[in-house]
């Protein structure tokens, strides 16, 4: 089992949150006190004992899962103390431009502002409903990574498979983070522009 500290307590950072807790992982959340809506939310389901400082969950953590607003991605990358030898997760997507000042994805800023190479991207290409619950009838919904960090992959593949999700796809390495951002755009204008709703997720037909 592993610990993983979850930094940002939203949408995303929230689902994640319980499901891992759900299968057996120990989970602590990096928030900002004092705690906002979000992270009380949270708190009244997982237990508030769990949340501190973003350093401190990072130094106790093996796996780190990244899960705040594109926008601040080096802002909260700052705050995580050292990453030295732990997996990052980076859940993150710009949208409509708005992410790193510099960078075309959240996760070369990541690489770019951490001690650690294992920063991989996971968890960004479906709607938070679907970390919750990925299982459609007799079908679970697919899930994608991104990175070349052999082992920041397998963990984030093994996660995905825990929590639920049929398959994890490799797109590549971390030439492929632009890619995979555009997956996740892709499930954002289909459920949300083109009108098929959030109840929806990718999977993959093979023969
Ligand atoms: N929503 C989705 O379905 C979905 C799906 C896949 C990927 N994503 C991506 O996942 C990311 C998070 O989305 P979300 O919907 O979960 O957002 P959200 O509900 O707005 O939650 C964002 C969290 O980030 C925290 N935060 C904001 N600025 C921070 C900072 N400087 N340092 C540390 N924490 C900070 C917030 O803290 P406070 O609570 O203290 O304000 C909040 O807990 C985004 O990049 C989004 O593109 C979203």
């Amino acid at each position: 089992m592993m610990t993983i500290a979850i930094i940002g307590s939203g949408n995303v950072g929230g689902a994640l949150a319980q499901r891992f807790i759900e299968v057996g992982h120990t989970v602590l959340v990096g928030a900002r006190f004092p705690l906002s809506e979000k992270s009380i939310k949270l708190a009244t389901k997982i237990g508030e004992d769990r949340f501190t400082s973003p350093a401190r969950a990072v130094a106790q953590a093996e796996v780190i899962v990244l899960a705040t607003p594109a926008m601040k991605t080096i802002e909260a990358v700052q705050e995580l103390g050292d990453t030295t030898g732990k997996v990052i997760i980076d859940t993150m997507n710009t949208v409509r431009g708005m992410g790193p000042a510099g960078f075309s994805n959240t996760t070369d800023a990541i690489l770019a502002n951490t001690a650690t190479h294992d920063v991989v991207k996971c968890f960004n290409t479906t709607g938070f409903e679907n970390l919750l619950n990925p299982q459609y009838g007799e079908q679970a919904a697919d899930m994608f990574v991104a990175g070349d960090s052999q082992w920041g992959k397998t963990v984030a593949t093994q996660l995905a498979r825990e929590i639920g999700f049929a398959e994890c796809y490799d797109l590549g390495g971390n030439d492929k983070f632009t890619l995979i951002e555009q997956l996740a755009l892709s499930w954002i204008t289909l459920a949300l522009f083109q009108g098929y709703g959030r109840g929806m997720a990718f999977a993959v037909l093979k023969r």
